[in-house]
């Protein structure tokens, strides 16, 4: 986590020193606030914005490098384009865009949240502050050689300066919540496996207690017991005993059935007996994305006191090979009571969220459920990086989903579920088996977990290709963007809270 950088609040007036960043429109015009700032300096930007061709454009940037009549030493200029066309998102761009333009060295920063027409508003800031926080992240923990002290990473303040600085911090406090969220999925994914085993990770989610969240952890003998066989096969290989978190945040009405939220937590993927090549298996430390946005996601909403029942599960495992391994060729039996024949080793995140989901709605009786899973590698290749794989059995859940994904940026494309990939996982000697072919792999992924959600609505997203490398964006430099977390808090806010 990004800990030595600060952010506050104070009124909109010229800094004495430091990096001053400013908003114009696509005709290069500044607010009032703004111009009253910089006095008149507010000229040197149209020179500048000449010799560089600057036209004020959305996320376009000029620099002014000692500006005269300015205590500022940096003046960076941000195009808003259009003032009419914003919308929420591209105030987290934006305060992505001004994070990115801190120079290293920098110890303040000021940024003026005021456009041509009016001051930004509360909410506007909080967007604004949620992207500054989300690019300045960095994961470094594990990087000994601390960095220089006068190094941007080792200690900048941003201040924003606001039209009503107490408000915008009230709100932020709020907001800030679902800030936490992202950085506590980001974390997750990128600790390494030989500290972030199943035990790790329960003890971690242990830790939104204090929030007021329930965290509840199911050991293996607790496994055993509710019959969770498909679960505990694919751990059994491994030195790390498995875990089932059970996180439950009440905000709602009292008795009204919470909405539900599963993740896949393979802490570390080698494929098992049918291991996996070496090149690039050490990606598979990430292979409990899905895991960490449901933990995240629950961070954000408890942070944020969300009016709404929820319950993230999250089902944790190491697939390893070992002589007490399962082999191609098992046959476990879930706790539903199917039977599923292991045909390959490496098709393991299936058999967790089978027990997992069949857990979660028998025990809860959910409004919904949706789970988040590295799932498949077929999905990278359907979709690529950009879109998650959306797989849902209710049109209503499905655009929902497809609009918070529209407004976040964290977008899901809807792939085919269906009686025709159902019949690919027939077994010759159990109920289903857990591979289905060459084609259409993350569908007949799907089809296997569908077996085990009953008649409750639900959503699978296949977040194979947009949990890790994540493509880089204004608003995320590192590995692992958190993906899911702004999208389900969104989906939420929008639909299920009252
Ligand atoms: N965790 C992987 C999927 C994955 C691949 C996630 C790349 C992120 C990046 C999953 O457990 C897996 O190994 N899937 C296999 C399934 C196959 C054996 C049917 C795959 O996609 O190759
Ligand atoms: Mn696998
Ligand atoms: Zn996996």
């Amino acid at each position: 986590m990004a800990d030595a950088f600060q952010l506050g609040f104070g009124p909109l007036s010229a800094p004495k020193t430091g990096v001053l960043v400013v908003f114009c429109d696509d005709h290069l015009a500044l607010g009032s606030a703004t111009k009253r700032a910089l006095g008149r300096a507010a000229d040197l930007i149209e020179q500048a914005a000449k010799a560089d061709w600057f036209k004020g454009k959305n996320g376009a940037v000029v620099e002014l490098l000692a500006p005269q009549g300015l205590a500022a030493n940096r003046l960076v200029v941000i195009g808003a384009g259009k003032i009419g066309d914003l919308k929420p998102q591209d105030f987290v761009k934006l305060g992505g865009v001004a994070m990115g333009k801190v120079p290293a060295g920098a110890e303040r920063v000021t940024i003026f949240a005021d456009l041509p027409g009016r001051p930004m508003t509360d909410v506007q800031i909080a967007d604004l502050a949620l992207g500054i926080r989300l690019r300045n992240y960095t994961f470094e923990r594990y990087k000994t050689k601390k960095k220089d002290a006068d190094d941007k990473a080792a200690m900048v303040r941003v201040e924003i300066a606001a039209a009503d600085p107490r408000a915008a911090q009230t709100l932020w406090r709020r907001r800030g919540a679902l800030a936490d969220g992202v950085i506590v999925a980001r974390d997750l994914v990128h600790e390494p496996p030989n500290v972030l085993f199943p035990a790790e990770f329960a003890r971690r989610a242990g830790a939104l207690r204090k929030l007021g969240v329930s965290v509840q952890v199911l050991d293996e003998p607790a496994m055993r017991k509710l019959g969770m066989n498909a679960l505990l096969g694919v751990g059994q290989g491994s030195d790390h005993d498995s875990r089932v978190v059970v996180m439950r945040w009440n905000g709602g009405k009292r008795g009204e059935p919470p909405i539900a939220f599963v993740g896949k937590g393979v802490c570390f993927d080698s494929g098992g007996i049918s291991i996996k090549p070496a090149a690039g298996m050490e990606d598979m430390k990430g292979d409990m994305a899905g895991a960490a946005c449901v933990t995240g996601l629950m961070r954000a909403l408890a942070g944020r006191k969300a009016k709404v029942n929820a319950v993230g599960v999250v089902g944790l495992v190491e697939n390893m090979p070992d002589g007490k391994a399962q082999r191609p060729g098992d046959i476990v039996k879930t706790m539903a009571g199917h039977t599923i024949e292991i045909i390959n080793t490496d098709a393991e995140g299936r058999l967790v969220l089978a027990d997992v989901l069949h857990y979660t709605n028998t025990r809860f009786k959910p409004r919904f459920m949706i789970d988040l899973a590295t799932l498949t590698g077929a999905i990278m290749v359907a979709l690529g990086q950009e879109y998650a794989g959306m797989f849902v059995n209710d049109d209503a859940l499905a655009s929902h989903l497809t609009e918070a994904g529209q407004a976040t940026g964290e977008k899901v494309w809807r792939m085919p579920l269906g009686p025709e990939y159902d019949k690919l996982i027939e077994s010759r000697f159990a109920d289903m088996k857990n591979t289905g072919g060459r084609h259409g792999g993350a569908s007949t992924a799907a089809a296997l977990l569908a077996r085990f959600v009953g008649n409750t609505p639900w959503a699978h997203l296949d977040i194979a290709g947009t949990a890790l490398g994540s493509s880089q964006t204004d608003i995320n430099r590192s590995w692992s963007s958190g993906w899911g977390v702004r999208l389900l808090d969104r989906l939420v806010a929008e639909h299920y809270e009252k």
